[in-house]
């Protein structure tokens, strides 16, 4: 069966091509900006050769029942617009995607909102969105016959990659800056089975050092540069969507790194609206931590024309990233969408990760700025209390620990940082008590935390 119905298209200079013609680092020949799929003929199909969109609607709600593997992938069964396999029976999967979608009322209550949400991507099989790239661009790895694939990681599509490639019998390389990323991604690369090489260096650097590599040994890329990553974390926009009966929200809000995960969203929804399956498109948002903001550097300068990279610091190691490289993709969905880009400091990622713990959620770092811009967007008037807005979380809690252990026992944010959040760190932190192993000692410890 070939179900292959996809090009590449350069964000850049336009340049069409056919998947397997792409360079080894993703980059267009003619201009060296990214590519992007484009799949043939749904923009020139009218009437009754364009899918049905109530048919497509009921059949991927159908497949929640199937019994069939691919059906209980939450990207795969969505595979009418992902077509970008020769056969689907090359998927590689570990069921993916299909993650909750939670209100989050008090934290509503508190912003004076009615409607909002938490789109947990944290729930996926490797405690990441990254699963939901992975899906879709380790199985075109896969049916192309590679034997070893590679990233430059933060942590997390390390994690991802290395699981996915140990289900489909692949070798894989990882490249983390040292020190730099948080245990719980380090010991899922490790555990994994991946070759896992620690650089003296940052994010970007490691980056740079994989785009050599990948130019000179036959080993497939996995980094969001290549463009089979953002067909699988688009789905992400076709659960929400079906979550509201395909009434999309008003607003959604997105952390940005590398920015590939705001722009495949935007794709997302961009392509459920070009084939008449929804109304509108929500407005996209992407929050960036203050030390590590060159997109939103970016739209200071130039409304997001330019971009110059940052050397980046922040706690939120995820999003360490100072050069990200689909910026101008995401630049191009924050405008199209009417949405804002905004940074946070490293106080505010901290209080909005205890909130949403406090919710019974909680996130990874980098997830909790998307509230912390709401907090932010909400004071400016730029979020009304009727909107509905959804959060996109994008890592589990447990991928790093130590910056939640170290919140609560008070040694994460410095006096210069506490200052002026007092109270809110305060009321958000419950460091845990040593007692006597006596049921007055632990009765007593209950009353101190009244
Ligand atoms: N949130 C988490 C938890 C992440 O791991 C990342 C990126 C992002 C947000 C930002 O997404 O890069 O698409 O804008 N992590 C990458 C990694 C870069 O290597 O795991 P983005």
């Amino acid at each position: 069966m070939n179900d292959n119905l996809h090009q590449l298209r350069c964000i850049g200079c336009g340049e069409l091509i056919s998947g397997s013609d792409a360079l080894p680092d993703f980059r267009c020949a003619r201009c060296g900006d990214l590519f992007e799929v484009e799949y043939a003929g749904w923009s020139q199909r009218h009437g009754h050769d364009r899918p049905n969109p109530g048919a497509l609607k009921w059949l991927w709600r159908e497949r929640r029942s199937s019994l069939e593997t691919l059906d209980q992938s939450g990207v795969w069964r969505f595979r009418e617009l992902l077509p970008i396999l020769d056969s689907f029976g090359n998927a590689v999967t570990l069921r993916e995607g299909n993650t909750p979608l939670y209100p989050l009322i008090r934290t509503a209550k508190t912003l004076g909102m009615d409607k909002l949400f938490a789109k947990h991507q944290g729930m996926n099989p490797t405690g990441s969105f990254k699963d939901t790239g992975m899906t879709a661009a380790l199985s075109v790895a896969h049916e192309r016959g590679f034997e070893w694939v590679a990233c430059a990681s933060t942590g997390n599509t390390s994690a991802a990659m290395a699981a996915y490639a140990a289900r489909a019998g692949l070798r894989s390389l990882v490249l983390i800056p040292e020190g730099k990323i948080a245990w719980g991604k380090l010991s899922q690369a490790m555990d994994y089975g991946a070759v896992t090489c620690q650089l003296k260096t940052d994010f970007d650097g490691c980056v740079r050092v994989l785009t050599e590599i990948v130019l000179e040994a036959p080993i497939y890329l996995l980094n969001s540069v290549n463009p089979y990553r953002l067909e699988g974390q688009k789905t992400p926009a076709f659960e929400i969507a079906e979550a509201f009966d395909w009434t999309v929200p008003d607003h959604l809000i997105v952390p940005g790194g590398n920015l590939a995960n705001s722009s495949a969203l935007g794709k997302g929804f961009r392509e459920l609206y070009e084939l008449g399956l929804v109304a509108r498109v929500p407005r996209i948002s992407v929050i960036q931590a203050e030390g590590a903001n060159p997109l939103v550097r970016s739209f200071a300068a130039s409304n997001g024309a330019a971009m110059e990279p940052v050397e980046a610091h922040t706690r939120a190691t995820a999003i360490r990233i100072g050069n990200p490289a689909s910026w101008r993709k995401a630049a191009r969905v924050i405008k199209e969408t009417g949405g804002w880009c905004l940074d946070v400091t490293e106080t505010e990622i901290a209080i909005a990760k205890a909130e949403l713990g406090a919710e019974g959620l909680g996130c990874e770092p980098a997830s909790a700025v998307t509230l912390a811009g709401l907090k932010k967007l909400r004071a400016d008037g730029k979020v009304a209390p009727g909107e509905t807005v959804v959060l996109l979380l994008t890592g589990h809690t447990l991928k790093d620990a130590d910056y939640t252990i170290d919140f609560h026992r008070g040694t994460l944010l410095n006096e210069q940082e506490i200052a002026g959040h007092e109270a809110d760190v305060n009321a958000l932190r419950r460091n845990a008590v040593s007692v006597d192993a006596t049921p007055s000692a632990v009765l007593s410890a209950l009353k101190g935390s009244a």
